[in-house]
């Protein structure tokens, strides 16, 4: 196996996590060498010696073999992860909105270098979402997808409607622990479900949209009232991404919140995990369950991704390359 020398950009909720993980990991034989920081006058659990705040440092460091990106802005992030990747360096990346937002030309990119570019900490950070939907035979086979991939929101709203907590607690709540994202809007708005499901829709479906063609609300509009209706049903109100194979052969995809009856596995997901049932030809239903924020669950994606660097794993875009890609439709669709 080959050892890595890694690049970290960004020292937030999952890079700190990475660096205590990978001190607990010592047979991967992984090692950061240098981090990238915005700014350097904050106090860091870790050596001053490892830090920077020149990402030339890292993106022309010869001995860095890969780059971890986990910063907060698309923009910069992209721009780190296109050099990294043409400059021959396999890249390793939680940026959501980065990735959903630039899809296109990170596929692109993808064709025309031989390393990897790895993102299963992108989305529902310690399930193995992506790999599992990269295994799918083709498109046609995979009936449906739900899911919860947004932790923060799934938290408030078991915070408020379980243990009573009004909106405002249940946020804090989440900021505290490191499971909102820095401006919380975007979780409670739904556009960090919608980053996430962008990509997913691609690995699923071989469907390449940009989000903004994509069907999607977050929990902003609803109240203790919303969730009275649903208790007394026996049902929860949970933020649901759901793509749906139509008999048109296209997608319907759509991010609401929905009601969620009792014995639905997403019933099941509470707090800050997430959870993804698909359904499939032959194998019929499977549910993914685990945690989809916080520090450690994240980084452990980071550090499957890692592993699988040392085999040189490269994700196949199968349904987009190898069979015929679906088209996405907006039409809603809700079994009732
Ligand atoms: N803010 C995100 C969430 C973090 O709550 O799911 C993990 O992507």
């Amino acid at each position: 196996h080959k050892q890595l020398t890694i690049g970290l950009f960004g020292f937030g909720v999952v890079g700190e996590g990475l660096y205590k993980v990978l001190q607990q990991t010592p047979s991967l034989s992984a090692r950061i060498k240098k981090v990238c920081i915005k700014d350097a006058t904050k106090q860091r659990n870790a050596p001053a010696s490892l830090f920077t705040t020149d990402r030339e440092e890292l993106l022309n460091d010869e001995e860095i073999n890969v780059i971890v990106e986990v910063i907060n802005e698309a923009e910069p992030a992209f721009e780190i992860v296109t050099r990294a990747l043409k400059n021959g360096k396999s890249v390793v990346s939680a940026s959501k909105k980065m990735i959903a937002e630039h899809l296109p030309e990170l596929l692109e990119i993808q064709k025309n270098v031989s390393t990897s570019f790895l993102y299963e900490a992108a989305a529902c950070a310690s399930i193995p979402v992506i790999r599992n939907l990269e295994e799918y035979y083709d498109n046609d086979l995979l009936h449906g997808i739900k899911a919860i991939v947004n932790g923060s929101t799934n938290f408030i709203l078991t915070k408020m409607f379980e243990d009573k907590l009004d909106f405002q607690q249940a946020l804090l709540l989440a900021q505290q622990l490191g499971f909102a994202e820095s401006d919380p809007s975007l979780d409670v708005e739904g556009y960090d479900a919608l980053n996430k499901w962008t990509f997913l829709l691609t690995h699923a479906y071989g469907i390449v949209e940009h989000p903004d063609k994509l069907l999607f609300t977050g929990i902003q509009n609803i109240h203790a009232m919303d969730a009275r209706v649903a208790g007394e049903k026996g049902q929860q109100i949970k933020l649901v991404a759901q793509a749906q194979k139509l008999h048109n052969g296209k997608v319907a995809s759509f991010i609401l919140p929905q009601f969620i009856q009792q014995d639905d596995h997403l019933s099941f997901v509470k707090n800050e995990y997430n959870g993804v049932v698909i359904e499939s030809g032959f194998a019929d239903k499977q549910f993914f369950y685990g945690k989809g924020a916080g520090s450690f669950p994240t980084a452990s994606a980071v550090l499957s991704d890692l592993s699988a660097l040392r085999y040189e794993y490269k994700y196949e875009y199968k349904k987009l390359y190898h069979h015929q890609p679906n088209s996405l439709t907006n039409d809603f669709y809700l079994r009732v």
